[in-house]
Formats: C-alpha cells, structure tokens, sequence
C-alpha cells in the first residue's frame, strides 16, 4: 500500500491537505448486511462476526463536533497492539485488521456496564470522581475515600466506578452492589469483570510508564461469546482514556497546576471558550487546530506503541475500505 508520510512524522501541512478526505461513514455493498452506527463507528453483523469501521468522526460532550483525519486509523492501529498485548489477561473479541481503520471481531452480546476504572481522582463531568467528592460526597459508587485528597492526586488503589451503558442518553452511576442487586450483571460474572478490569488496567499502566505517560483513568466494555467473557470495543485508546505526561506530573501537582494532558481536553476547553458544550450551533474549528488534534492522536500512537505512525493514502479512504474487504470474502 502507497505511504504518505514514509518515515518522518507526518507535518501540519499533509494533515490539513488531507481534511477533506477524512472518513465520516462507509457504506457498504448490500451483501454486508445492514449498516449500524455508533458516535465513532460504522459496523456490520454478519454470522457471528462483526466488521468494525472506526471513521475520522470527533465526539465529545456526546456529539459529533467534526472530522479529525487519520484519527480512526490511530484507533484502530492502538486498539490492535493493546489486544495482542492483553489477551492473557482476558480473551477480546479481535480477529482480524484487513485494513488500517477496520477490525473483524467476534460479534458478541453486549453486557451492559461500563466498566471505568481510575487511577486518580480526576474529572470535571457529573460522573467523575473529583465532582462528587468536591461537592462533599465521601461514598461514591458505593466506594469509600478518604477526607483530605486533592484534585488529581493518585489514589492508594485503582477503583472501579461503573457506569450504565445506555442506548441513548447519558451515563449513570452505578454501585456493585446495585449491579448485583439489580440483577444487571449475575455476581460471578461481575467479579470476573472487576478481575479483568483491574488486571488490564495494571498492564495499561505499566506499558504506559516505560512510554512516559500515566494512564489516569479508563473504560472498559465486556461481552459474552459462547457464554465467555470476552473484552469488546475499544481498549486505552485516547476517546476511552484519559493520558497525563509523567515527567511533570509530580511537580505541577504539588503547585496545584492542573497535569500537562494528552487527550482531548483541550479540544473541550477550545469548544467551551468559543460558548459551545454541547447544545446549540457547533462552532466550526480551524484548520489548523484539526491539524492538531490529529496530530495529539498520532503522539499518542507513536509514545505508546515505539513505532512510527504510517499515515496510509485517504485520497479515496471509502474505496480503499471497500476494495479491502471484498478482497476477503
Ligand atoms: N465485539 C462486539 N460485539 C458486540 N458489540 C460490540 C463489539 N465491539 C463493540 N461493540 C459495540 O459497537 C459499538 C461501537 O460503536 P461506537 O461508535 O464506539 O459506539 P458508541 O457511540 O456507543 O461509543 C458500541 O455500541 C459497542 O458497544
Ligand atoms: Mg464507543
């Protein structure tokens, strides 16, 4: 396949040349089966098997603010190394990566909590951590803290803070008990997932840190395939992680300066400053800040795996997609 970039990181000027080719949805032959789409994904079921297209579409305050090229390969290429270097831990659903932004996994039923696990209390949403405890909350998700912590300070332990995973809508709290009680999730399972989880976010951190990056806090999403567990979707990717900069952590936490971050805060900063967050007229974003949200993806990509981020040609991404999955069947 013909590179763009060949070696060197990818510059400002071939990011923004290539906006107008991002992906924002494929619509395959009708022999794919029926189209679905989720905020970030275009997928198709079919025998047990689903085909994930994972587009250059940017959400956040739950819409889709605009197109971000070659943010679905950076995705997609993340997700592909955190499988293989997680299967140990637990079975995931990947299969395959015909084509730098699709994966074919094992379609499975989706159970339906959000497993969030968090290494420090951070957040400024309604369900992060930091806001319950700031507004003077001890017991959140059914979880004890301590008094006296700080914004952004490191927790004795990673906790899990699950959330509902809702169809429409926006994400509630959860408790383990709750889970339990409720019957959302049977016991046995949940602690299968709490295990899991635990143990894939031990292994994020730690590969994390030889990259010089913390990895603050993250989501998880299981399935049942066969009546096993299996770890579906999307794993420590920057739209399911939050990722701070060690070396300054330490530092800029003691002078009660918020961590140098490495996921799109920023982009939610840029929304709110221009009176954006989440409702109304979605302002328009320049150039130029695309250019740097991409390239914010690319960083990660390269920091966490070691290797160089190849941009493939999006001149034609749709048929490019096309050709490569008709090239299986
Ligand atoms: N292996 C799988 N089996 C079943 N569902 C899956 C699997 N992997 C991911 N999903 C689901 O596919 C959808 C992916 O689309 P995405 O754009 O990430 O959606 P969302 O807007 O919910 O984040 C999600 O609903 C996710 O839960
Ligand atoms: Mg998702």
């Amino acid at each position: 396949m013909e590179k763009i970039s060949g070696n060197k990181m990818i510059d400002q000027k071939t990011i923004i040349k290539n906006i107008p080719n991002a992906l924002s949805t494929v619509t395959l032959p009708k022999s794919f089966g029926k189209k679905n789409q989720g905020k970030v994904r275009d997928y198709y079921v079919k025998k047990g098997k689903r085909i994930i297209i994972t587009t250059d579409r940017q959400s956040a305050f739950d819409k889709i603010l605009s197109l971000v090229p070659f943010k679905g390969q950076v995705l997609t290429g993340l997700s592909e190394f955190w499988f293989k270097k997680t299967k140990d831990i637990v079975p995931n659903h990947f299969i395959s990566a015909p084509d730098p932004n699709v994966m074919i996994v094992k379609s499975c039923k989706i159970i339906p909590v959000e497993m969030v696990v968090r290494g420090y209390i951070s957040g400024v949403t309604s369900t992060s951590i930091w806001t319950a405890y700031n507004n003077g909350e001890r017991i959140i998700y059914g979880i004890k803290f301590p008094e006296g912590l700080k914004k952004n300070q490191k927790l004795k332990k990673p906790v899990i803070t699950p959330t509902t995973k809702a169809e429409t809508g926006h994400d509630e709290r959860l408790t383990r008990d709750e889970i339990i009680k409720r019957k959302i999730v049977p016991k046995k399972l949940y602690t299968e997932m709490e295990k899991a989880a635990l143990g894939l976010f031990a292994r994020g951190e730690k590969i994390c840190s030889r990259a010089g990056i913390i990895l603050v806090d993250t989501k998880y999403e299981f399935g049942l395939y066969n009546g096993k567990l299996m770890l579906i979707d999307e794993i420590h990717t920057p739209d399911s992680s939050r990722f701070w900069i060690k070396k300054s952590y330490l530092s800029r936490f003691k002078n009660g300066l918020e961590p140098e971050n490495f996921d799109k805060e920023f982009m939610r900063i840029w929304f709110k400053e221009h009176g954006y967050t989440g409702e109304g007229k979605i302002p328009k974003m320049p150039k130029e800040f695309i250019a740097k949200i991409a390239e914010r993806y690319i960083g990660i990509y390269e920091k966490i795996t070691g290797k160089k981020f190849k941009a493939e040609n999006i001149k034609n991404i749709q048929k490019r997609i096309k050709n490569n999955l008709t090239a299986l069947d």
